[in-house]
Parts: C-alpha cells; sequence; structure tokens
C-alpha cells in the first residue's frame, strides 16, 4: 500500500501484531531444511474450500487495455490463481479499469472481486458509502464476480476507523455492504486485536494482511495466525502470503523506507504453513501481484509505476511463479504433486545490508532483520547434489527427492550460478544473467533478484 495514511495504518498494525507474536519464534540456522516429498499432507478442506485470490493493484493500471488485463489474467491463471482482488480507489478512471478487468476476465474465463482500498476511500460520513454501494450494485450478478456461498465477495484493506456516519464501525459497514444490497460476503482486511471480531457481526470473515511478514526480526510462524482463527468463531480466515517487503520512499516523498524479514525462504515457509493448516485456511491471497512501491509483486512488472522505478527496474520476480504453482496445488489439493523436472528456485539481496551507499535515501528501516544470503528452493525428481556457487564460494549438498530449501552466504563480489548432479550427470546448470552479488552497492535496494531455472 502506498498512501500516507495507509502508512500510519500500517504502523498501527504493527503495533497490533507484535502482541499477537508473542508467542516464541526461534531463527534457523539450517543450511538444508528437511526434504517435503510429493504425496499427501492433510486431506481435511477449509469450508468454503480452499481457493488462492492475488491482491492488484488497479491504481497502477492507468495505461492497461482489456488485452494488458488479459495478458496478466492468462498468467496468473496458468499458475493456479483463481481470481484478482481488486484493489481500488475513488478515481474515476480506476472504475473504469476495474471495468476493463472484469470485461478481460469474461474473455478468459477468470474471475474478479472488489477491494476497497479505505485509506484513499472517505469513510466518515453516512453519504461515503453511496459509491461503495453503487460498486457492489454494478458487480453483483456479474458472471466473473467471485462468489461465495452465493454472496457477492467483498474485501477491503483497512477500514477499520469507517463508521459511515453511524456511531460505530460495525453498523457503519453493515450499512454500506449489506444493508438493502444483493448478498455480500464481507471479507476485510481489518487491523484491529482478532480478540474483538465477535464485535463485528457485519464480517463474514477477515483477511489477515500483516500475517504474510514476520512483523519481528523472527521467522514466520502459523501460531501469529490462531489468535485471527480463534477470534473468528468459525467465519472464513483469508491468510496472506508474501515473498517480499522492501519500500524506499524518502523524507521527501511518502516518507516510508523499510523491509519487513523475507529471510529463510519466508515464501516457501509461509505457503507450507497455510498447507499444514489448509483446513482452517479457506482462501490465501498472495500479496501482491503488482505492488512495485512495495517489492512484494509476483506478476510482470507492466503498468505505470509509483516511482519506484529506482528498486523495481531489473527485478523481475516471476521467477518465484513456478515455485507458488507448486505450493498452490498442494494447498487446493493436500497433495505436494509429482516433481516432473528437476528445477532451481534462486533468490536474494543483491548488496550487503550493512554496505554503505551514496543514496540520498537512507538505508530502509529493519535492515539489521536480514543477513546476506542467496535463498534456493530445489524441486527433485529423485535424490542427487545441488550445486549453489557464488565465483569461488561454493558448497554441495545432497538431497532427496522433493522440496528442499538450500542457502549460500555471500560475502564478497561474484555472480550465482547453480547445478544439479545425478549419477554424474548434469540435469540442471543454471546460471541466470545479472544475479551479482555486488559489494559497493549504487542505492540501498534491499529489493529481491529472482531466478528460475527452465520449466
Ligand atoms: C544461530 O547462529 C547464531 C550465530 O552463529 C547463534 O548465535 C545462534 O545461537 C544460532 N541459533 C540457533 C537456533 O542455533
Ligand atoms: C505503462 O507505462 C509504463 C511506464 O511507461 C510502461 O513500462 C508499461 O509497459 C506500460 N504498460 C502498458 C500496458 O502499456
Amino acid at each position: 500500500m502506498f498512501s500516507l495514511q495507509g502508512l500510519l495504518v500500517l504502523l498501527m498494525s504493527i503495533t497490533h501484531l507484535s502482541q499477537a507474536h508473542l508467542i516464541p519464534h526461534f531463527r534457523s540456522n539450517a543450511t538444508e531444511q528437511e526434504v517435503i516429498a510429493p504425496g499427501p499432507i492433510i486431506t481435511r478442506r477449509a469450508s468454503p474450500s480452499n481457493s488462492v485470490f492475488a491482491h492488484f493493484m488497479v491504481g497502477f493500471t492507468a495505461n492497461y487495455s482489456v488485452s494488458s488485463w488479459e495478458n496478466d489474467i492468462a498468467l496468473a491463471k496458468a499458475k493456479g490463481i483463481d481470481a484478482f482482488a481488486l484493489n481500488l480507489g475513488p478515481d474515476s478512471w480506476q472504475a473504469t479499469q476495474v471495468s476493463n478487468a472484469y470485461t478481460a476476465a469474461m474473455n478468459q474465463g477468470f474471475q474478479m472481486f472488489l477491494s476497497f482500498d479505505m485509506t484513499a476511500w472517505p469513510c466518515q460520513a453516512s453519504s461515503d458509502a453511496n459509491p461503495i454501494r453503487q460498486f457492489i450494485s454494478g458487480y453483483s450478478g456479474h458472471p466473473q464476480q467471485v462468489n461465495i456461498d452465493g454472496k457477492m465477495l467483498i474485501s477491503t484493506f483497512s477500514g477499520e476507523s469507517c463508521p459511515f456516519g453511524t456511531g460505530d464501525v460495525n453498523t457503519g459497514w453493515f450499512n454500506t455492504v449489506k444493508a438493502n444490497l444483493p448478498p455480500t460476503y464481507f471479507v476485510p482486511a481489518l487491523f484491529v486485536d482478532p480478540a474483538t471480531f465477535g464485535g463485528y457481526s457485519a464480517i463474514d470473515g477477515v483477511f489477515n494482511w500483516n500475517g504474510a511478514w514476520p512483523m519481528s526480526n523472527d521467522d514466520i510462524n502459523f501460531a501469529g495466525d490462531q489468535p485471527w482463527i480463534n477470534g473468528l468463531g468459525g467465519r472464513t480466515y483469508m491468510a496472506g502470503v508474501s515473498p517480499w517487503f522492501f519500500t524506499h520512499y524518502g523524507p521527501n516523498s511518502f516518507n516510508k523506507n523499510w523491509i519487513y524479514r523475507a529471510d529463510d525462504w519466508l515464501w516457501a515457509t509461509r505457503w507450507e504453513q497455510l498447507i499444514q493448516n489448509r483446513d482452517q485456511v479457506a482462501f490465501a491471497e498472495v500479496i501482491t501481484w503488482n505492488d512495485y512501491s512495495e517489492s512484494h509483486y509476483v506478476g510482470a512488472i507492466d503498468g505505470v509505476q509509483p516511482n519506484s522505478q529506482s528498486w523495481t527496474n531489473g527485478f523481475d520476480h516471476q521467477g518465484w511463479l513456478d515455485l507458488m504453482s507448486y505450493y498452490i496445488t498442494a494447498y487446493k489439493t493436500g497433495i505436494y504433486p509429482t516433481i516432473t523436472k528437476d528445477r532451481v528456485f534462486l533468490w536474494g539481496r543483491l548488496y550487503p545490508a550493512a554496505a554503505d551507499s551514496p543514496d540520498p535515501v537512507p538505508r530502509p528501516n529493519n535492515w539489521q532483520w536480514t543477513q546476506d544470503y542467496l535463498w534456493a528452493v530445489v524441486l527433485m525428481q529423485s535424490p542427487g547434489s545441488v550445486t549453489l556457487s557464488c565465483d569461488a564460494n561454493s558448497q554441495t549438498f545432497n538431497v532427496g527427492a522433493g522440496l528442499s530449501k538450500l542457502k549460500l552466504p555471500l560475502t564478497t563480489s561474484c555472480s550465482v550460478s547453480s547445478k544439479i548432479v545425478r549419477n554424474s550427470v548434469t540435469t540442471v546448470q543454471f546460471s541466470p544473467p545479472g544475479f551479482n552479488f555486488n559489494t559497493t552497492p549504487p542505492s540501498y535496494n534491499f529489493n529481491a533478484f529472482v531466478a528460475a531455472s527452465p520449466p
């Protein structure tokens, strides 16, 4: 998210979430983690049944045509995403793009739902409900609209301070999304203490935005989700899942300059936790498809960037998509798929976290939470050896069939490469162009360089 108000909301929510995160965590020092073999994990599904959405910033699509939307949709659909959550603000051009999105979804056999960005919509007066209600009426019954139990799915970013002219937030939202409208299924991202969910009768579930990252210098842990699930009392839990977080706006800009900790294979570990608990996690929402401002985009960089070029250009993240797709299959079916080809997924920062840079925007807050590693996930058809290298710095790991997580410390300027060898035969030799670690950073760019060996 991107507005100043959004920043305040996030800061407030950090406070809330750190309370939820008091459960002890640990940081793993393991170089090689346990192998996840193909096969069943947990066969009980959630109800409603497990679906995967991706958060999509309509605000960065000013130059989109219907066919631009179709490109994103075709890619997302091929990787197992069921729908885009259209994060929208009140600008009239955004309404046009929402219309284009639904049209493209119709052309491509895909689905959409509205996610009102309440850091952008006014919501104090009762009349502030009108434009939101018009959107809901307008897309209700649309053939590409996501419906849950026959009700139109509606979400938000934030909205916990929206009384809409009533004395309280729950009544305000009831009047806005439920009263005298076609049936809606309301799953907002409220930044409130989950122990208070009992007071929100207007919600059918909650989207745990900040659950996508550890809010401290720890590994992600599903124990942080449990208070949300408990607070919902059987209503629908939508978990956030994200590969990364880095935003770098200086004091003269949005003054928003920090990281969340994505070390220890956050993208993989978080998915594994949602899969392990898939009977309690009805929906997973990928954060995000296209938010360049916070470096957690997984789609192509094809929109109008919010002055994020300096850390986004040259940092394509689509290498994360096939790994996501592998996990999505397991999340939806309860079975880790059979691996039909050896694959290597590599990511990491290109610069040491502690190295100085002439960048006029300071080093991002929380920079001490990350260590200098090449992060790797391998999918192995059968046991073999995996070598991770950065020039002369090289380690070889014997790994079993299935998915394994590996890492290599990065200390000197070097170029990353990898290979898989089985019975003296090299099955993968992968040296991604541009994956160069550099100890003299031109800027404090903590974005991830991402690469995947060919499918
Ligand atoms: C991990 O390594 C650090 C530094 O070597 C050490 O201080 C810490 O105790 C280790 N943690 C675990 C869980 O082994
Ligand atoms: C939109 O504009 C950006 C910045 O100029 C450009 O990189 C991108 O390709 C454009 N996208 C489309 C769909 O035209």
